[in-house]
């Protein structure tokens, strides 16, 4: 079997791709806070190095596959952290080992919240690789009551960072294809807290309209997450998959 990484793996989305990916035969090396084969956090620069180190060691040089599936969510600059430093420093460690594999792939988790408002300086900043700066810029964001655009900003900057590495010749030119699926709103812990809250619950259904089937269970983008990391998966790179029940194209509409 194949040996895939997953960060994200004690919940959610993370969690039920582990499993599934299980079931199908593969070796799983989860990645979380807690109950993971490998317990680092993400957010810090030493939890980074961590979790590489120990995937590294586990998988014995050569991985299959790996999927950036942690985050975390709300109005906080450790989105930033998490969602973009953290995913894009697991797979930019893991990438030499992936190239070593026969048929690796590589595969992140972003968000229909990217096509929402974003911090310009935040998307900048991580695009440009400068944590501190980033985060120095998400607390502006912060001081000026706009905390709710540093999850978009996290997410959207991951995309574009995915767009722009996965055609060089560190992923698509050493035969790793890097792609991403966005999910709309699926029924997870993290998504949990809107569910329960009346008002949230209302903006949730006006800021992501799903026309096809509404909420959407973990498994469905964990179905989507392990096509993108199987070997049938062999020539799409650089791609944002709206798996999202139709949102992108209400919002976003018929021009591609
Ligand atoms: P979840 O909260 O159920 O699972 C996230 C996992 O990431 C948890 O196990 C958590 O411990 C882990 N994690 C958080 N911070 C970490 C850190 N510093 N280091 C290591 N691990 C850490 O959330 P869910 O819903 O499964 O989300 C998975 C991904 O899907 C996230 O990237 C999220 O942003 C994204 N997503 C979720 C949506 C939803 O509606 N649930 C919608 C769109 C995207």
């Amino acid at each position: 079997g194949r040996t895939i990484a997953v960060s994200g793996s004690a919940s959610g989305i993370g969690k039920t791709l582990a499993e599934l990916l299980r079931k199908q035969g593969d070796e799983v090396v989860g990645v979380d806070l807690r109950d993971a084969e490998v317990c680092a956090d993400l957010s810090t620069a030493e939890g980074r190095m961590q979790a590489v180190a120990e995937v590294l060691e586990r998988s014995g040089g050569a991985l299959d596959g790996a999927v950036a599936c942690a985050g975390v969510t709300g109005p906080t600059p450790l989105t930033v952290q998490v969602n973009y430093f953290g995913a894009v420093a697991l797979l930019d460690g893991l990438r030499p080992a992936l190239a070593e594999a026969e048929a690796p792939r590589a595969a992140v988790v972003g968000s229909i919240s990217g096509t929402q408002p974003v911090d310009d300086a935040v998307l900048r900043a991580c695009l440009e690789g400068d944590e501190p700066a980033a985060l120095a810029a998400a607390d502006r964001v912060l001081a000026a009551k706009q905390g709710n655009r540093l999850y978009p900003s996290s997410k959207s900057a991951l995309a574009q960072w995915l767009r722009r590495v996965s055609v060089t010749p560190e992923w698509a030119g050493a035969g790793i294809p890097l792609n991403a699926v966005a999910p709309g709103v699926v029924r997870t812990p993290m998504s949990a807290p809107l569910f329960e809250d009346e008002k949230m619950f209302k903006i949730m259904n006006e800021a992501v309209p799903m026309p096809l089937n509404g909420y959407a269970d973990a498994i469905v983008i964990a179905e989507a997450l392990a096509w993108l990391v199987s070997p049938a998966n062999s020539h799409m790179a650089g791609q944002v998959i709206y798996v999202d029940g139709g949102a992108e194209a209400t919002l976003r509409g018929p021009s591609v």
